[in-house]
């Protein structure tokens, strides 16, 4: 098992205590601290769907809680439907933190990792819109 497979492993695991009565897609992530230390988050909706948490930023915001202020990685899956890819609002909170490496999973839930800033995956092998508008913000 390779490492990114273990960290999409343990955010398969942290996706199991999702909250997520609305939707009905459980998301986890682990992100892993300059400690070394790896937090883990789960997606938490509310009623009011837009105070709903990622599970992305819950995992940041756990291991921020614990004193982290820098992280390398982010590892995100989803137990329900189609891959998931973080959100705007969590690309943002990525920024802040550092995130250089994000770990998403295929169609197959096997890793593919992408970088926050540029448009291309980590391998040069495919384009995502959203990374590419984000470039042109920047
Ligand atoms: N969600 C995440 O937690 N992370 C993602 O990367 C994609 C979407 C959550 C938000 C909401 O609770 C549910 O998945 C449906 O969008």
């Amino acid at each position: 098992m390779t490492e990114a497979q273990r960290l999409i492993a343990e955010a398969a695991t942290a996706a199991e205590q999702s909250y997520s009565p609305y939707s009905n897609y459980r998301v986890g992530a682990v992100v892993v601290g300059s400690d070394g230390v790896e937090y883990r988050g789960c997606n938490v909706e509310n009623a009011a769907y837009g105070a709903s948490i990622c599970a992305e930023a819950n995992a940041i915001t756990n291991a921020a809680a614990h004193g982290v202020r820098a992280i390398d990685t982010v590892a995100v899956t989803c137990l329900d439907g189609d891959a998931c890819s973080p959100c705007g609002n969590c690309r943002q909170i990525m920024r802040e933190f550092g995130v250089r490496r994000v770990i998403l999973t295929n169609e197959s839930g096997e890793p593919v990792e992408y970088t926050l800033d540029d448009p291309t995956r980590a391998d040069g092998a495919e384009r995502t819109p959203g990374a590419s508008i984000e470039r042109r913000r920047g």
